[in-house]
């Protein structure tokens, strides 16, 4: 595996091993890598020749009270769990590097960055689409893989590349890899090590909760009667709020009342303590 910081040199190998028509793979990661990107690149491994990965803590999608400090680094670490991976490029560059002095453009994609995370964490999206956009231009995937997980990212990328016409000729295919959980049901999250073994302990309640919900709507309970008892489950369990907890389309993100026809999906996002934890999950 090739690491580079920088971006000519990334474009020499890029240009390299692309050479005579191999697909390339991009899973862009922000490093504290896990068992759930590790998902990502085996199942990136399938869809082309050669995995790239990229590792950035992107400030851009960090708020001024969010956690881009303490936010884990362990490039040394991240990058031998590739290497065992067979991934064949490791694109880690500086700040400097991605968001060069002078660097003044923003993507802000509407409608689907609105509502949930967006308005929890305003800016968070823009930064996002930003990088993930720079990524996609400065490593020319042929597919890039996300986890879904955050399925809110998902869309936006998505919405990102059908307006800017960046599925075609470089990232042909954007692919959504469904969550990696622990035995008790979290997800798999590089923000689970905050948590103390207490909250850890009490984040369990976050999945069953959800599945509770689902089956509540499932059974022809209207949202916001399955999202009360979501509420009440997880305020008694030890979660200390919950930001938001919706039905919602699954493709537009458009909150619904009640089980429809279409694909929806379950959104939460929850507090234990600093800790703010999200999932989601197919209901219907
Ligand atoms: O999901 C993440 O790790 C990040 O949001 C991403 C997609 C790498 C962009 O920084």
């Amino acid at each position: 595996m090739q690491t580079f910081e920088r971006l000519d040199m990334l474009r020499t190998e890029v240009a390299a091993l692309t050479d005579g028509g191999a697909r390339l793979a991009l899973v862009p990661t922000m490093g504290a890598l896990h068992e759930g990107h590790l998902t990502l690149v085996r199942e990136a491994a399938k869809h082309a020749d050669h995995v790239a990965v990229s590792i950035f803590v992107n400030p851009t999608q960090f708020g001024p009270n969010e956690d881009l400090d303490a936010y884990p680094r362990q490039l040394a670490e991240d990058s031998a769990m590739l290497e065992a991976e067979g991934v064949s490029l490791l694109w880690a560059p500086t700040v400097g590097e991605m968001y060069p002095m002078g660097f003044a453009s923003s993507i802000a994609v509407e409608g689907v960055s609105a509502g949930f995370c967006g308005a929890n964490r305003p800016g968070h999206f823009d930064g996002v689409a930003t990088v993930v956009c720079k990524l996609f231009h400065q490593v020319l995937p042929h597919v890039a893989l996300f986890g879904e997980k955050d399925w809110q990212q998902l869309a936006v990328i998505r919405a990102m590349a059908r307006d800017l016409d960046l599925t075609r000729p470089h990232v042909t295919d954007i692919i959504g890899v469904p969550t990696v959980r622990e035995p008790d049901g979290l997800a798999m999250s590089s923000r689970n090590r905050y948590l103390t073994p207490p909250q850890r302990a009490a984040a369990a309640a976050l999945p069953n909760a959800m599945q509770l919900a689902k089956a509540e709507m499932e059974m022809g309970a209207p949202a916001d009667t399955a999202m009360a008892t979501l509420r009440e489950v997880l305020l008694t369990s030890g979660f200390d709020s919950v930001d938001y907890a919706n039905l919602a389309d699954a493709g537009s993100l458009q909150v619904l009342e009640k089980l429809g026809e279409e694909p929806a999906r379950l959104l939460v996002a929850a507090r234990i303590g600093s800790t703010r934890l999200i999932d989601n999950l197919a209901v219907g």
